[in-house]
C-alpha cells in the first residue's frame, strides 16, 4: 500500500512514523512533512489547506489512501472531493466535520441526540448573549466559547459578569477571531477531570483507542494562557474498561448514529474532549481528527498492523470494533519556542536530536523544524515532541525527559511537569 499523509507537525510525524512500520505499507509520502518526517517518509510540498492541490498530489502519486492530519483541509471540504474522484482518504466529509468547525452545531446536535454535554445558550448577537448572563441562569463560572474554529484560543471561563461580559464583547464586538465569533456558545461550568477518548469509525462501527491526557496551559501546574498542548500521556489512568464502555455506549456510538441518522455520515478518527463529573463523562468539545500532541503518545501503543484499519475505516468497512495495544504507557513532551503561543523567533539551529534518540525507549516527533544547509532550525512554535515510553508512568516520564534534556535551542522551553497527573492517578 501507498499511504500519503497531509500536514506538518508532530502529530503526522507519529502518523507517517508508525504507518512506515507496517508490513503492509510500501511507501509514505507526507506533504507538506518538515525536516524530521524525512526520515521515515518520502516529504513533498503540497499547499494542504487546498482540496484541489492535494487530490492533485494524491492522482499524481497514486495513493492507496490519504490521510489527513489537520481540521483546516477537512472543514474546506478536501474529503468531498476525494470522494467525488473516487479516491480513498480518511477523513470526514465537511458537513461532518462540523462537529469540530461548529461549537453550534456541536452542542445542538448533542441535544438531539441526547448525549451528555454541559447546559448552553446559543447566541447570535452581543445583545442577546449579555441578556442570558444577565439571567444567571449558568451561575458563576461560566464558560464562553466562540462559534467557530480559532486555534484552542475561542474558549474563556469567566469568573465573574465582568469578565464574562469582556470575553463576549471580545468575541462579538471586536471580533478577536474573526468569524468564527459571529455567534458564541455560554454554557454551564463543568468540575471534573478531563481526558480524551478517540475513536476510528467507518460511519456505524468504532474501533476505540488508547485514550490520553492533554496539557493545554504554556507552564507547570496548569497555569498560563492556553497552548495547542504541551505534551501528552496514554492511556489515561482515569478511564478504565467500565469508563471506556460507559463512553462508548452513551457518547460515541450515539454520536456515530446520530450524524448518520442527519446525513453527515463520520468517517475518521472522531476525539471527544470529556470531563469526567461526578455524573459521569461528558462531552467538552470534539475534534474531527487526531490530536496534537496525543496523536504522538496514542499511535505508538497501537499494536499490528494499522494501515489497513484505517483503509477500512475510509472505504466503510471496518471489520472489527478493538484493536490490539501495547502495555507500556507512552509520555511526550513538547518543547517550544520561546514566546508561544503567541509571539515566538524561528530558524535557531537545534542540537542534540540524535543523543536524544538514542535514549532506550525514546523517539523524537519533530512539528517546527526545517532544513537549512546541514542543520535542522526552529520553524515553528511547537518545534518538537520527545515521546518516551515505559513499565509504568515513572519510567516513561524519566525516559521522556533524559531526552528532552539532551535537547536544545535558542529559547527552548518546555513543562517539567508533563506526566505526574498520571503518576499521581496510577501510583497515588
Ligand atoms: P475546548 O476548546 O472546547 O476544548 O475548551 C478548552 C478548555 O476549556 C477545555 O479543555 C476545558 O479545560 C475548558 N472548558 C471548556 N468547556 C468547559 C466547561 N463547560 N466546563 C469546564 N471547563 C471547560
Ligand atoms: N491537543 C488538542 C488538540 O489537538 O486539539
Amino acid at each position: 500500500m501507498k499511504l500519503l499523509v497531509i500536514g506538518s507537525g508532530a502529530r503526522e510525524h507519529a502518523l507517517a512514523w508508525r504507518l512506515a512500520r507496517d508490513g503492509s505499507v510500501g511507501e509514505v509520502v507526507c506533504a507538506p512533512g518538515n525536516a524530521g518526517i524525512e526520515q521515515c517518509a518520502r516529504v513533498t510540498p503540497v499547499e494542504a489547506g487546498d482540496p484541489e492541490a492535494v487530490l492533485a498530489l494524491a492522482e499524481r502519486e497514486a495513493a492507496d489512501l490519504t490521510v489527513v492530519g489537520p481540521e483546516v483541509p477537512l472543514t474546506r471540504g478536501v474529503a468531498d472531493r476525494f470522494a467525488a474522484a473516487g479516491r480513498l482518504l480518511l477523513g470526514p466529509t465537511r458537513l461532518a466535520a462540523e462537529l469540530e468547525s461548529s461549537k453550534a452545531f456541536a452542542k445542538q446536535f448533542m441535544a438531539r441526540h441526547g448525549v451528555p454535554t454541559a447546559r448552553c445558550q446559543i447566541c447570535e448577537s452581543p445583545e442577546v448573549a449579555l441578556a442570558v448572563l444577565a439571567t444567571r441562569q449558568f451561575g458563576y463560572p461560566v464558560v464562553i466559547k466562540a462559534d467557530g474554529l480559532a486555534a484552542g484560543k475561542g474558549v474563556v471561563v469567566a469568573t465573574d459578569q465582568l469578565n464574562a461580559s469582556v470575553a463576549i464583547r471580545a468575541m462579538m464586538v471586536d471580533r478577536r477571531f474573526g468569524d468564527a465569533g459571529a455567534r458564541i456558545v455560554i454554557e454551564e461550568f463543568m468540575e471534573g477531570q478531563e481526558a480524551s477518548v478517540f475513536a476510528l469509525t467507518d460511519g456505524r462501527r468504532a474501533v476505540l483507542l488508547p485514550t490520553a491526557q492533554d496539557h493545554k496551559r504554556a507552564f507547570d501546574n496548569d497555569q498560563g494562557p492556553n497552548t495547542g498542548g504541551m505534551g501528552a500521556f496514554a492511556p489515561s489512568p482515569l478511564v478504565d474498561d467500565a469508563m471506556l464502555d460507559r463512553v462508548r455506549d452513551t457518547i460515541v456510538m450515539p454520536v456515530i448514529e446520530g450524524m448518520r441518522a442527519e446525513g453527515r455520515e463520520f468517517r475518521g478518527f472522531l476525539y471527544a474532549g470529556l470531563m469526567l463529573t461526578a455524573d459521569g463523562p461528558k462531552v467538552v468539545e470534539f475534534n474531527v481528527r487526531m490530536g496534537d500532541p496525543e496523536a504522538q503518545v496514542v499511535l505508538p501503543m497501537i499494536d499490528g498492523e494499522l494501515a489497513p484499519l484505517l483503509r477500512d475505516a475510509a472505504a466503510g468497512r471496518l471489520g472489527q470494533d478493538t484493536c490490539r495495544v501495547r502495555e507500556w504507557p507512552r509520555v511526550g513532551v513538547v518543547i517550544a519556542s520561546a514566546g508561544y503561543p503567541d509571539k515566538y523567533e524561528t530558524g535557531k539551529p537545534i542540537s542534540g536530536l540524535g543523543a536524544a534518540a538514542s535514549v532506550p525507549g525514546v523517539v523524537v516527533f519533530h512539528a517546527g523544524t526545517a532544513r537549512r544547509g546541514n542543520d535542522i532550525v526552529t520553524a515553528g512554535g511547537r518545534v518538537l515532541t520527545v515521546v518516551g515510553e515505559g513499565q509504568d508512568y515513572r519510567q516513561a516520564v524519566s525516559r521522556a525527559y533524559e531526552g528532552a534534556r539532551r535537547i536544545a535551542f535558542d529559547g527552548a522551553f518546555m513543562r517539567k511537569d508533563i506526566g505526574q497527573k498520571a503518576i499521581r492517578a496510577a501510583h497515588g
